[in-house]
Order: C-alpha cells, then sequence, then structure tokens
C-alpha cells in the first residue's frame, strides 16, 4: 500500500475528519456535473465511500465501481447503507483494472493530489470511460487557500512545527486540472469553483474531528510532543474564527473539472 493509501487507512476517523467536508463539496459537484439518470459510475480513490455514497442518492446511477488501495477505507465503505449498490475493490488510479469503455462516469473526488502520477490517472480514466462520457474530479484548492484543514498548517508553520506533505499539491490548480485533462484528449472541457462553510459547534469539535491520526495533519498532530500538542491547540483557538456562541466557521473552496470522451 502506498504511503497515501496508509495516511488514510482509518475510514471512520477519516469520516470525523474530512467526510462531512468531502460531502458537501460532494453533492455541489454533482450537482454541477447534472448528469442523468442511469449512468454507470466509477468513482477512483472511494476512500470510506463518502462520495460514492452521495452518488448512489442524488444520481440514482444504474452501477457503480468503486476503488481505493486502502483495506481499512474500503472496510468502512463496505458498510455504508446508503452504499449498498456498489462494487467495492482494491486498486491504484493508475492502472484501473477495467476494460476499455466500461463506465459512462468516472469520477475522482478529493484524491488527485495523493496519486504519484496524476496525469497517468486521469489517462486511465479516460481509457475506462466509454466514448461520449465524462471524466470528472474536485480538489481542495490547496495553493490558493481552500483546504479544510488549512488552519491547521497556518498554526504549525507560525509554531515553526514541521508538517511533512509530500504531496503533489500543483495537481489541485486549475490550470494543472486543464493540462492533465487536455493530454488526455477530454474535450468539452468545463471548470467550477465549489465553495463550501466548515463548520464547528465549537473549538471541542473541532480539535476531536482534527486530532485523529488520520492524514497528514492527524498524523503530524499525534507525533508532537505533549508540550507541542498544547501550544499548537492555544494557537488554533486565538486564530479560529469564533462567534459569541463558540461556533467556529470559515470557508473552504475546491477546484472541479469535467471533460467527455471523444467519439
Ligand atoms: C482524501 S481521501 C478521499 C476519499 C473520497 N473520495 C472522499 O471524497 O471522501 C483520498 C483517497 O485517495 C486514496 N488514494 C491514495 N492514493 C491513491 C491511488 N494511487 N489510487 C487511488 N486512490 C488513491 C486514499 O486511499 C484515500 O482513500
Amino acid at each position: 500500500m502506498s504511503e497515501a493509501a496508509q495516511l488514510f487507512a482509518d475510514g471512520k476517523a477519516y469520516e470525523r475528519m474530512m467526510g462531512r467536508w468531502s460531502r458537501l463539496a460532494g453533492d455541489l459537484f454533482l450537482d454541477w456535473l447534472d448528469l442523468p439518470k442511469g449512468l454507470r459510475w466509477l468513482d477512483v480513490g472511494c476512500g470510506n465511500g463518502a462520495f460514492t455514497e452521495a452518488v448512489v442518492a442524488r444520481v440514482a446511477p444504474a452501477a457503480v465501481a468503486a476503488l481505493d488501495p486502502s483495506q481499512g477505507q474500503l472496510a468502512h465503505a463496505r458498510q455504508r447503507p446508503g452504499a449498498k449498490l456498489a462494487q467495492f475493490r482494491l486498486g491504484d488510479a493508475q492502472a484501473l483494472p477495467f476494460a476499455d469503455g466500461s463506465f459512462d462516469v468516472a469520477a475522482m473526488a478529493l484524491v488527485i493530489v495523493f496519486v504519484p502520477d496524476p496525469g497517468k490517472a486521469v489517462a486511465e480514466m479516460a481509457r475506462v470511460t466509454r466514448g461520449g462520457g465524462w471524466v470528472a474530479t474536485y480538489m481542495w484548492d490547496i495553493e490558493g487557500g481552500g483546504l479544510p484543514l488549512r488552519p491547521i498548517y497556518v498554526a504549525m508553520d507560525s509554531l515553526g512545527l514541521t508538517l511533512s506533505s509530500r504531496v503533489a499539491t500543483a495537481a489541485s490548480r486549475q490550470d494543472s486540472l486543464r493540462a492533465m485533462w487536455e493530454a488526455a484528449g477530454l474535450q468539452s472541457i468545463g471548470t467550477q469553483v465549489i465553495r463550501i462553510t466548515v463548520g464547528y459547534a465549537d473549538f471541542d469539535d473541532f480539535w476531536d474531528s482534527i486530532s485523529a491520526p488520520v492524514g497528514f495533519t492527524g498524523n503530524a498532530i499525534n507525533k508532537l510532543s505533549p508540550s507541542e500538542r498544547e501550544q499548537l491547540r492555544a494557537r488554533l483557538r486565538e486564530q479560529l474564527p469564533a462567534d459569541r456562541n463558540g461556533r467556529i466557521s470559515y470557508e473552504a473552496f475546491a477546484n472541479a473539472i469535467k471533460g467527455r470522451v471523444a467519439g
């Protein structure tokens, strides 16, 4: 299993940290795609099934195949009542285990920066999608500051604490996405910025959800010494925008792209 897949091995912790924001953005992404019902979908890098469940609930697919390299995430996904229609399997976006033209839509939700060769993954999605079908993705705009976990990066940075995130952040930029879609021969390319409000009942709700050992930030927080953790907690409490009831909310945004396979 790759380093990126290991980081996301705990499907339950992922749900608490990111699943809810992933679902909010995923719903907007699906609305924007605005595709007909009854299509055969492929969900690449399905993780714990948050987006898979949204596909089943919102676009009435004929079938859904969903793939991820993490067994832990897949185990969580398979238990989702709303994703029973989906066929989950282990696999890598760069070598999709499907024949050419098997799907009407191949989508990748919040995955592209974790794939070592993102262009290869896009080419693979185009290969397994039929002529006239759609290939689409959305990813938090990491370089533009759209990540829901951005306050943690900012706070750690301000304290001189290292947070190594060896992901291809450039792949989350709109120009990089467009270049990959064009290189894969996709046509009628459309792009969109998806904005959501990230909200927590209070600081403890925020801290509990981000300090589970999942993803780069959760794992980094769990490696801090007790005093560093306390420093980070205090810095975040100071930096986060809270209203007079203690409720925290801020904006996160993602870049989305879609294109059609020729033919
Ligand atoms: C941030 S999660 C997104 C999960 C889900 N799509 C969602 O919207 O919540 C990133 C996922 O990418 C998966 N991943 C990492 N490397 C991958 C690869 N090479 N091919 C396919 N998926 C990969 C991870 O295992 C993880 O489940």
